[in-house]
């Protein structure tokens, strides 16, 4: 019996078949314990020679089985080990790496320009009263100007009577909400996202603008000139520029003025400084009394000049991107082609 079960559980090779043996030799109904159970009818005399023989049966059989199944344990563990091996070495898959959008990228480096000049940044809604965005800015109600931005109006409700909000349609009402803010002094740029319903190559129904307004004492547009000469050559990385001022009108500055820049368009590549095309790059002017005083800024104390220009425009114009749309449609291989992801 005993050989017969040790070698029985020495060649088990899995679990089941050692449980079968356990029940088979040591279970209630198994041989051992049928065996010890005849201990009954035995006489005293052999009963003591057969029960430590049966009891050292059972318990070799016992740690047979404790020790085999520990045996097939390991086995297993080292089975799933070899076949669930993971190479931490292997290199992983490339996955696309996400860039910052281009005209966040060009907003980043007009605004470290202007930072440079000692300008701080300041923001406004998207979504402006039309107060804002016209009435403080000298476009009262009738204005032509207000026709011309081709607006998009927030419709309200009906009873709703809260006044009218617009989708903003230049970074100007920033200038009112800085003047608000911190008083006079200031000197600030303030980008980001205004709208307009056009739309062509050059026009996009969202797009962004970096404003400029500097106030003080005795600020001309002469300390605009430079602000913007600065400008240009830091931003299009050349050492000369020459601007003119054309004559213009906006209801906030007065007296305004669009500002180019000297330029040539060699073989269809832009080049600032030299050549005999003018380029507009923005609108500007100095800041009219009655923008200043909607502001709460006295314009029998303070005076100086705010300026508007499209970031999406003097991107297109530094990277040589013939269609502005191209900037809004996340196309992969447009975006690696002009640099701005990898
Ligand atoms: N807000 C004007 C525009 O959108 C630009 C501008 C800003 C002009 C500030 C003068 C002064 O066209």
């Amino acid at each position: 019996l005993r050989d017969k079960y040790i070698a029985a559980i020495a060649a088990a090779s899995d679990e089941a078949t050692l449980e079968d043996l356990r029940l088979q030799a040591v279970g209630k109904k198994g041989e051992v314990s049928l065996q010890m159970r005849e201990l009954g009818k035995m006489t005293a005399e052999e009963r003591q020679v057969a029960g430590p023989k049966l009891n050292a049966l059972k318990d070799e059989i016992n740690s047979a089985l404790a020790a085999k199944k520990a045996g097939l344990e390991d086995a297993a563990l080292d089975e799933r080990l070899r076949s669930e091996w993971l190479d931490v070495t292997l290199p992983s898959r490339l996955r696309g790496q996400g860039s910052i959008h281009p005209i966040s990228q060009v907003t980043e480096e007009v605004t470290a320009i202007f930072a440079d000049m000692g300008f701080a940044v300041a923001e406004g809604p998207r979504i402006d009263t039309d107060w804002y965005n016209f009435d403080a800015l000298n476009i009262p109600g009738h204005h032509p100007a207000r026709a011309e931005m081709d607006t998009f109006y927030m419709h309200r409700a009906e009873g709703d009577e809260r006044p009218p909000h617009v989708l903003r349609t230049h970074t100007s009402p920033v200038q009112i909400r800085s003047m608000e803010k911190q008083g006079a002094p200031i000197r600030v740029i303030c980008p980001g996202g205004v709208y307009r319903a056009d739309y062509d190559q050059t026009h996009t129904p969202m797009f962004h603008q970096v404003e400029g307004l500097a106030l003080d004492k005795d600020i001309s547009m002469a300390n605009l000139k430079w602000v913007l000469e600065e400008f240009v050559k830091a931003f299009f990385e050349v050492d000369d520029v020459e601007l003119r001022f054309r004559a213009s009108h906006f209801p906030f500055t007065e007296p305004s003025a669009e500002v180019d820049i000297r330029c040539s368009w060699e073989g269809g590549t832009l080049k600032v400084g030299e050549g005999d095309d003018w380029l507009e790059i923005l609108g500007s002017g100095m800041v009219h009394p009655k923008v200043l005083q909607a502001g709460g800024i006295d314009p029998n104390e303070w005076q100086g000049f705010a300026f508007g220009m499209g970031i999406d425009r003097i991107a297109m114009l530094k990277y040589g991107i013939p269609d502005l749309r191209a900037f809004f449609d996340s196309d992969l291989r447009w975006l690696r082609h002009y640099g701005f992801a990898s």
